[in-house]
């Protein structure tokens, strides 16, 4: 997947040009900075993104140089997936299939980021502090190295290790599980060295159009007169867009605090 991510970034402008779109409703595109108009800064960072589920794109929509291996690597982070839905239910101390029923395993983005080397890495960043949005992120990233994540008012490089996955709780996690789960700030750093790829997973619906309006709220059985709900309910319909309409660093579950 690695490989294949690269090789999509690393054809020619003509190749590339055809699945350059800024039109978020599109299954598959590839652009830089989606939120240029919005963001203080501008990331050193291109990514070609797609909808995988629960509607994939039509094979030939996929680019021929990563077609198989991303539709490949998608069917298996989505299996990954559901079994940590299940190990995150019984974390919650709820039955095992409760977050798969509720839905938090249908949806699933895949980014694949390319980070180019970067010759004045102190004027910007690979990609801005921010949290995911969605349920959670699997994360595949490359040797090269610029991720951190912030914990205790201090930013800690999370080293690579060969083989290894990050799992990352998001936003909408951190709402249904009333903050027992909670969504980490992380940055990535602009590096001389690269190229640096990697790979998010997102398990999130994305725009349009099933299961977006599906309402989430912090799961009642979290909740008790020593556990208020902290959240208002919320759908994917009206959370989603706030990343592409305000910025990476939306801040949404602050406005969705009660
Ligand atoms: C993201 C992200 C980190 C990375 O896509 O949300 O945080 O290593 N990516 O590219
Ligand atoms: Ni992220």
């Amino acid at each position: 997947m690695m490989d294949g991510i690269g090789r999509f970034h690393e054809q020619d402008k003509e190749a590339k040009k055809e699945f350059y779109s800024r039109d978020i409703t599109r299954k598959v595109y590839y652009n830089s900075n989606f939120d240029l108009y919005l963001a203080e800064a501008t990331n050193w960072r291109d990514t070609l993104s797609c909808v995988m589920a629960p509607r994939g794109p039509l094979p030939q929509q996929l680019p021929a140089v990563c077609r198989d291996i991303f539709i490949e690597y998608s069917n298996k982070v989505m299996k990954l997936g559901h079994t940590l839905l299940e190990l995150f239910s019984e974390a919650l101390g709820l039955n095992r299939s409760y977050l798969e029923d509720i839905g938090c395993g249908e949806g699933l983005f895949v980014m694949g980021h390319y980070y180019p080397p970067c010759p004045e890495p102190d004027l910007t960043l690979g990609t801005s502090s921010h949290t995911d949005s969605g349920f959670f992120t699997i994360l595949l990233q490359d040797q090269i190295g610029g991720l951190q994540v912030r914990h205790q008012n201090q930013w800690l490089d999370v080293n690579s290790i060969d083989g290894a996955l990050i799992v990352n709780l998001a936003d909408m996690m951190q709402l249904i599980s009333n903050d027992k789960f909670i969504s980490v700030h992380h940055r990535v750093l602009a590096n001389t060295r690269g190229p640096r790829v990697s790979v998010a997973s997102f398990f999130r619906t994305h725009l349009l159009p099933e299961n977006a309006s599906i309402l989430y709220g912090p799961i009642k059985e979290l909740i008790s007169q020593e556990n208020p709900p902290l959240y208002r309910e919320t759908t994917t319909k009206d959370f989603v867009p706030n990343y592409y309409f305000k910025g990476l660093d939306c801040k949404t579950l602050q406005y969705l605090k009660l």
